[in-house]
């Protein structure tokens, strides 16, 4: 399909033919737009909790040494991350569901040990599977063939492309026989390996020559007489022949649902293989990936340019129901800067689904290899989103139970205020999060558009009452700008270099209190990763509400370490307050409230 967009306004609309189910959602705002678009396609998954930690990834870690000496250096160097990836290295020939005898030959060990750490494991997954193993040396593809798994072409063979070990099959998903292979297959792997989420790659699918090794018959669903501008000028350019068979119809058909089908097994597989919530993230996507599958936004270069367009390709995603999103940081093509790649990790601290990935030939990318002002500065906006993971997690919940986006374009937040209607180099989380990140080379003050109402600095509380219009803000590289919300509660917990652990630090809750005195939020709080404890009630949902019970304005008066206010809580108890630098700001610490009970705080002047 190809479609125009007209400055009339209006799209042009370019299809080959297949089959077009065309739906129109009336809204009348975006954000009703979106929930009746997820009513067709279904709500996205709840992910796991580790899964919106920091996950780094490399083609080029070589061995396990390569691989575990980054995630050492990263936990010397205090960054927090949860996950450590391998791309195809791992694989033996290259061939999935094996692990080279040599360079990984104690994967297993290794994987063991990153779960002693309390951090996660993730390895990429292809769907081609080699066919040019001796028979018995390499069952998933003797069992595919006894199952017949496999894509066939035109006159019923087995269909043969080539992508990374060589000559290959490919699955056909729209097969319940094939799920079931695939399955097996990941049960007896992860009986090896236990991976903790499979990264499903090269599934549009991609396909090193075109068609087949036997090329493609010449007909019309080959060559039909209209071909849009697809890369390489042929449908079956980087992929299959349209006239391959499937079980369920031709590949000219299925083509755009591949990635679609293999997240479902995939997810399906991990489920009942772990038992407990799957982690998929997948390169191709369609309508519905997003009840199964994060989503990455393929090979991006290292430029400034791409860092940009970022924010506009996770925005549409969260649109499109796939919330988990996020785009490679500092870039996966080509050599980052080290400015770039601050730049790039500050804005990525706020994509919902946070990598750093990198191709082979290039630069380094792992945080610790940079000067210490930019390690600093990429511990600090690490540091940031792992405190705020609690608010990040319960949107994710929203989006589960609400189809509610979770990183949100401004105009879907304020749809009447026209201003936001053209703004894609902020975005918000939730409601109430603004974030502002710099996009440009050089930068050290940013315009950042703050919609009407008071804005509150997350760092310092600094108040800025806007009248809806752009502010010039200091953005020297240590910093990313964030905004809070008035009439907005964050929750949030104490980082730490894990989630395992940050799980079990203390809460506390940024107030962003309105001109009237009041703020609301909530948190949904459960085991992180067993499978529907929302729908099976194994959850905590906490409401806070802030209010103004007496006249006067809450007013903070600022005194180092002396009892000034009292706060009631059961029995009253005297609180300290810390220096602040703005009047609004009240710190109150060490309450070592239960979250899961009903409490109150009251301060008083
Ligand atoms: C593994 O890495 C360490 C630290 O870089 C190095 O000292 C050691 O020789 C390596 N071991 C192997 C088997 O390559
Ligand atoms: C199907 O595959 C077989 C075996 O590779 C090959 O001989 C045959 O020519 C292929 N058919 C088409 C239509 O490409
Ligand atoms: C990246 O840097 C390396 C090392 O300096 C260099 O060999 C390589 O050519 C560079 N890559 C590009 C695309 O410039």
């Amino acid at each position: 399909i190809e479609v125009m967009l007209q400055p009339t306004p209006a799209l042009t609309w370019v299809s080959t033919g297949g089959i077009l189910d065309l739906y129109i959602f009336l809204g009348p705002d975006a954000q009703s737009v979106i929930r009746q678009y997820l009513q067709v396609i279904g709500y996205p998954m709840m992910p796991p909790y580790w899964s919106l930690g920091f996950h780094l990834c490399r083609w080029g870690y070589t061995t396990t040494n390569t691989t575990w000496n980054v995630a050492q250096r990263m936990h010397n160097a205090n960054f927090p991350m949860d996950v450590q990836w391998n791309d195809l290295d791992y694989a033996d020939k290259r061939r999935v569901f094996t692990f080279d005898p040599w360079r990984f030959g104690d994967l297993p060990e290794m994987v063991e040990e990153f779960h002693k750490r309390g951090m996660k494991y993730i390895l990429i997954l292809d769907p081609g599977i080699s066919t040019t193993s001796p028979p018995g040396t390499y069952r998933p593809f003797d069992d595919g063939l006894k199952r017949d798994v496999f894509i066939k072409n035109a006159t019923g063979q087995i269909l043969i492309g080539k992508v990374w070990p060589g000559p290959t099959a490919f699955p056909d998903f729209t097969n319940s026989e094939t799920r079931q292979w695939w399955e097996d297959c990941i049960r007896d792997f992860h009986s090896r390996v236990p991976v903790d989420g499979l990264w499903i790659d090269m599934n549009e699918p991609a396909n090193f020559v075109q068609g087949s090794l036997e090329g493609c018959p010449d007909s019309d669903i080959e060559n039909p007489p209209y071909t849009p501008r697809v890369v390489g000028g042929q449908l079956n350019s980087g992929t299959l022949c349209m006239s391959a068979q499937q079980k369920l119809s031709t590949h000219y058909n299925l083509h755009n649902i591949y990635g679609l089908t293999e997240a479902y097994a995939t997810h399906s597989a991990l489920m009942k293989v772990r038992g407990k919530r799957p982690f998929v993230l997948s390169r191709s996507s369609y309508p519905g990936i997003g009840r199964f599958s994060g989503v990455w936004t393929g090979d991006v270069r290292s430029d400034w340019e791409q860092l940009r367009y970022s924010i506009p390709a996770v925005l549409q995603f969260s649109m499109f129901g796939v919330p988990l999103v996020g785009a490679d940081i500092c870039g996966f093509g080509g050599n980052t800067t080290e400015e770039l790649c601050v730049r790039w990790m500050q804005l990525g601290a706020f994509y919902p689904f946070m990598r750093n990935h990198n191709d082979k030939p290039n630069l380094a990318l792992q945080p610790y290899v940079f000067g210490q002002k930019a390690q600093a500065a990429m511990r600090s906006a690490l540091n940031i989103r792992y405190s705020l993971l609690p608010f990040l997690y319960t949107l994710f919940h929203h989006a589960h139970t609400s189809a509610e986006t979770v990183a949100r374009p401004l105009f879907v937040e304020f749809p009447t205020d026209p201003s936001c209607q053209i703004i894609d180099r902020q975005f918000l989380w939730g409601s109430s999060l603004l974030i502002s990140p710099v996009l440009e080379q050089g930068a050290e003050e940013l315009a950042v558009y703050l919609p009407p109402g008071t804005w509150y600095s997350l760092y310092n509380g600094q108040p800025f009452h806007s009248k809806g219009q752009y502010l010039l803000l200091p953005a020297p590289l240590d910093t990313i700008n964030v905004h809070v919300r008035e009439g907005h509660i964050l929750p949030q917990q104490e980082p730490a270099l894990t989630t395992t652990a940050s799980r079990s630090n203390p809460f506390f809750l940024t107030v962003a209190l309105s001109a009237g005195g009041w703020a609301w939020g909530h948190l949904f709080w459960d085991d992180g990763d067993s499978l529907d404890t929302y729908e099976m009630g194994n959850y905590c949902y906490v409401t806070f509400i802030a209010g103004q019970v007496e006249k006067t304005q809450v007013v903070c008066i600022c005194i180092l370490k002396k009892p000034v206010y009292k706060i009631m809580y059961l029995n009253p108890v005297v609180i300290y307050l810390s220096l602040c630098l703005f009047p609004q700001v009240l710190t109150v610490t060490s309450l070592a409230l239960p979250m899961s009970q009903v409490f109150t705080v009251q301060w008083v002047l």
